[in-house]
């Protein structure tokens, strides 16, 4: 049983293959934090210490003896009002205006599978992969039921939460603040690593000290956003690649957010991750309910890599959905690099052509293909094909491109309107925007209202009728700029609309992938922007980067891979000099860099070399007997790209009989020393034959000195080499 609850200490215990999660009902009612980490039986309700702390206050019934303070003990659902004054978790607003939650324990309930919710992605598991503990707490005065899902996937390594508000009171409530899930450590030392970032360089690995301050990372860009990535990873201060404690938070929502990490006057550590609570109101009527999204919590005493794995085999298994999920994606040449907005249809078709001939599968019409659209700054909203751009019909341009065996796919910004549209003049109000203001611009487009059903009833109706008129087989799913003004004009409360926005926006990707299960969307924000668990719920994969440099890109790729698996990553070969930097690299590096994700490319294949395009029909081929590998194998970051003169990251295969190692020379130096790479994750006691260099290796000398790695003139050399174990 992954769940256990000790019915006289009113104990749960959440077991999965490596770690327990425990918490307590207290004699008081109070449902209090005990353990989360190794494996462990037993109950931990010794760890927690009861001592008169002063100006620590206690909940009225305990004031007599003066030792118990919420201020001190660790909790699973801090409030405002109970006397703790750390971060609260939650935050609920009475009609009255009074802030005062004083949530007690109200019973529990245990079913097997996982929770969903409503309206919201969330991991998804089969009642032979998971249970469900639901523990009720209740606020009579305050008419407030909370109901704390958790899901236990055992055999991952994985435990979610989120919860369910419920207004049982006759009066009206306003959730101010809801972070869905909280860690309260009772002491230790520890680093917080993060995911900032910016347009063109997303999701840079940041590791700091979590001392006496409080540290809050979030978004209130209405998006997951470039800045921060809704991903939080605590860790004993010596912990690495291999060894030591780690915790891993991972929303599983697109929108804003807010993730905080404090040490407390006593040494403890508060950690948690839920909406952004700026701009946020969310209206409670009588009988109402409000999800808070769902966070994927993780544990590993084996290092980030061990703690990165979990997290990727839940992604990839349990938040993915469709028939591509565990498919091989195609080989796609994105028109947007290649022609930008020059393009008719016969380029279009010239692209795919010259693709075809090295191996490629699929070709990508990216923005530009509408009405009003011969650059960014009209055009968004009306979604109608420019005929005469194209030259012909879209129908006609995709049975062109199907007739040479390619597959087509086209680029959207459904969430998006320009001043200049049809839609903009007919309906001005659908754009969020404050009235009597001239509304905020960036890339000089405006958000659509998607908390308003016409709204999102419309942009069905228009992705429909561009779908059906061909076989477009993909979309490249695009959101370009985030939300200034958060006003909804026909929303009866403010605070409401940038949650209802993402239920909206969540609505529509659900119709979309009901009505059309085969078609692969992408998900793409100014490049990463919007790179989350929500998005990756309908987008199996998420356009990684604007950056197409490789260099750049071994940053990107390994601060995206501590939470997401590279079969989500969309990564591409471009040309040189490179468009965002000017930097130039051997082609060769380019696809080893783009081929630790879904791999395309972003170019003209027409105005490739000879030699280069002998190299991109050798890169299809090897991609399409490495991608399974590359997919569904375990990641090993072997190196900081940041930090060290070699990039280099392993993949293998989970019974340990393949590995593909990379590695990137970032830099030469005359008479240079060598560098050598330490492998990890081989069957110990086995031998490894290397199919390039012709060489069996042990295993265990591997791991242990490593292998040299051949040096040569010339920067950013790369090498990929296969390892294969030898069955005797
Ligand atoms: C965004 C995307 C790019 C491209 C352009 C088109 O910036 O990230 O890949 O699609 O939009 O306008």
């Amino acid at each position: 049983m992954a769940i256990q609850y000790n019915e006289k200490k009113r104990i749960f215990s959440l077991h999965t293959a490596h770690t327990t999660y425990q918490m307590m009902a207290d004699s008081h009612d109070y449902l209090l934090h005990l353990y989360y980490g190794k494996h462990a039986v037993g109950e931990m309700d010794y760890l927690l210490q009861y001592m008169d702390r002063g100006f620590s206050p206690c909940p009225h019934e305990t004031a007599p003896e003066r030792i118990y303070s919420l201020d001190v003990l660790p909790q699973e659902l801090p409030t405002v009002g109970t006397g703790d004054y750390r971060v609260p978790a939650l935050m609920i607003e009475s009609e009255g205006g009074i802030i005062w939650t004083d949530l007690r324990y109200a019973g529990y309930s245990i079913t097997s599978g996982k929770y969903s919710l409503p309206g919201l992605p969330a991991v998804y598991a089969s009642a032979k992969e998971a249970q469900t503990l639901e523990i009720f707490l209740r606020d009579q005065a305050l008419g407030l039921q909370v109901s704390l899902l958790y899901g236990v996937l055992p055999e991952l390594d994985i435990i979610t939460r989120a919860m369910i508000l419920k207004n049982t009171g006759s009066e009206k409530l306003y959730v101010r603040k809801a972070q869905s899930a909280v860690l309260d450590f009772v002491s230790g030392e520890f680093d917080l690593l993060t995911f900032p970032g910016r347009h063109t360089f997303e999701r840079s690995m940041t590791r700091s000290h979590v001392s006496g301050n409080c540290q809050t990372i979030g978004s209130r860009r209405g998006m997951s956003s470039h800045q921060f990535n809704p991903l939080m990873i605590l860790s004993d201060r010596t912990t690495n690649e291999t060894e030591g404690r780690c915790w891993a938070m991972e929303f599983v929502y697109s929108g804003g957010f807010k993730g905080e990490v404090m040490k407390d006057q006593f040494g403890g550590c508060r950690m948690q991750l839920g909406l952004s609570d700026e701009l946020f109101r969310y209206p409670l009527a009588p009988g109402d309910r409000f999800a808070s999204p769902e966070v994927i919590l993780s544990y590993s005493h084996k290092g980030f890599s061990a703690l990165s794995q979990s997290l990727h085999r839940c992604i990839r298994s349990h938040v993915c959905r469709g028939p591509w999920k565990d498919k091989v994606r195609p080989v796609l040449v994105n028109s947007w690099e290649a022609a930008y907005f020059h393009f008719n249809g016969e380029t279009i078709y010239q692209l795919a052509k010259s693709a075809k001939e090295l191996g490629i599968e699929m070709v990508v019409m990216d923005d530009g293909w509408f009405t009003n659209r011969s650059d960014d700054y009209s055009g968004l909203g009306d979604w109608t094909v420019d005929e005469e751009k194209l030259g012909e019909s879209l129908g006609s341009l995709i049975s062109r491109i199907n007739a040479i065996g390619m597959k087509f796919g086209i680029w959207v910004e459904p969430e998006m309107i320009s001043e200049i549209s049809e839609l903009y003049k007919a309906h001005p109000d659908w754009a969020l925007s404050i009235p009597g203001r001239a509304p905020v611009l960036g890339r000089s487009q405006l958000v659509l209202d998607m908390s308003r059903k016409e709204v999102v009833d419309y942009i069905f109706e228009r992705l429909c009728s561009l779908l059906d008129q061909g076989n477009i087989e993909y979309i490249k799913w695009d959101y370009n700029r985030c939300i200034a003004e958060v006003y909804s004009h026909c929303a009866d409360e403010q605070g409401r609309v940038l949650y209802d926005y993402m239920l909206g926006l969540y609505d529509l990707l659900e119709r979309l992938i009901v009505r059309y299960p085969d078609l692969l969307i992408e998900g793409c924000a100014g490049g990463g922007g919007r790179f989350d668990a929500g998005m990756l719920y309908y987008t199996p994969q998420i356009w990684c980067s604007d950056n197409t440099d490789a260099i750049d890109r071994l940053q990107i790729q390994y601060g995206t891979s501590f939470g997401y698996p590279a079969a989500a990553m969309g990564a591409h070969v471009s040309v040189c000099p490179n468009h965002q930097n000017g930097r130039i690299t051997p082609f060769h590096t380019r696809a080893v860099v783009a081929m630790s994700g879904t791999f395309g490319y972003e170019l003209d294949p027409a105005k490739l070399t000879e030699e280069e395009k002998n190299q991109v029909k050798d890169q299809v081929a090897l991609f399409h007997k490495l991608a399974p590998l590359i997919q569904n194998g375990r990641y090993y970051r072997l190196t900081n790209p940041a930090e060290n003169l070699c990039a280099a990251w392993e993949i293998v295969s989970d019974d340990r009989s393949r590995v593909l190692l990379n590695v990137v020379i970032q830099d030469v130096h005359g008479n240079m020393p060598i560098p050598y790479i330490r492998l990890q994750g081989l069957e110990s006691g086995r031998m490894y034959h290397e199919e390039t260099l012709g060489i069996t290796y042990s295993s265990d000398a591997l791991m242990d000195a490593g292998m040299p790695v051949p040096i040569q003139d010339g920067v950013y050399h790369a090498f990929q080499l296969i390892f294969t174990r030898l069955e005797s």
